[in-house]
């Protein structure tokens, strides 16, 4: 049977935690899938902000929001509509702090970040590769994710160190969880030991 992966064990961590109504924030929107989980996951009355520096992102996001319920184009409310309302930004998760109105600080119910890279994304200006997750805007927009979250909210971080510049990303993740005050959060891991190089869980509670 094997255990659940870890995007899966991500959801199923945030949906035993929210409260239908929440506000929520997908740090990493890629192409949607916990966008549209977290949306269902609060439904009608509550709101996901979904942040992504790539506008091919965001636009599969929409698509995949917009098949799901023809109703609930992002940005419109209403009660016909079947998910939470979606706020998409094209911005950097960095901005969150700036980005979330100032109303929701200390009251997001869960923030999910999915780091790496999105597969069959463009590729960068340069040539150099995908857009991938960079630490020093990781490591800013964990800190505003810390601020923004409710006690008892939640933050979950998918970790890849397989692709290349992962592993120093990783390890500023690692580093930073280690320094986080044992009274401010709880902290989780799920890990696959056997499987090198293969993505890893962080789950945070706020006390
Ligand atoms: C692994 S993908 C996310 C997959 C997504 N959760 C899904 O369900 O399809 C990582 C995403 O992070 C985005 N990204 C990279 N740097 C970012 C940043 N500073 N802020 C927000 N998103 C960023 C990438 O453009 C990419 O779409």
């Amino acid at each position: 049977m094997g255990f659940l992966s870890v995007l899966t064990m991500a959801q199923r961590l945030v949906s035993e935690r929210l409260a239908p109504g929440a506000t929520v924030v997908d740090a990493t929107a890629g192409g949607g899938v916990d966008t549209l989980f977290l949306a269902r996951a609060v439904g009608p009355g509550g709101r996901v902000y979904a942040f992504d520096v790539q506008e091919a992102a965001l636009a599969r996001t929409k698509k995949r929001l917009l098949e799901a319920a023809p109703s609930a184009a992002p940005g419109v409310g209403g009660a016909a509509r079947a998910l939470g309302e979606v706020v998409l930004l094209h911005a950097g998760h960095e901005e969150m702090a700036a980005r979330v109105p100032l109303e929701a600080h200390g009251r997001v119910g869960a923030i999910m970040f999915n780091l790496g890279y999105l597969p069959g994304g463009p590729e960068t200006a340069e040539g150099a590769g995908p857009i991938i997750t960079k630490p020093d805007t990781t490591l800013a927009a964990l800190d505003a994710a810390l601020r923004l979250l409710a006690p008892g909210g939640i933050a979950t971080i998918a970790v890849y160190p397989g692709h290349e510049g992962g592993q120093d990303e990783a390890a500023a993740v690692d580093d930073w969880i280690a320094a986080l005050p044992e009274d401010a959060v709880q902290a989780l891991l799920y890990r696959f030991p056997k499987r090198t190089g293969s993505p890893y869980l962080y789950a945070l509670e706020k006390k």
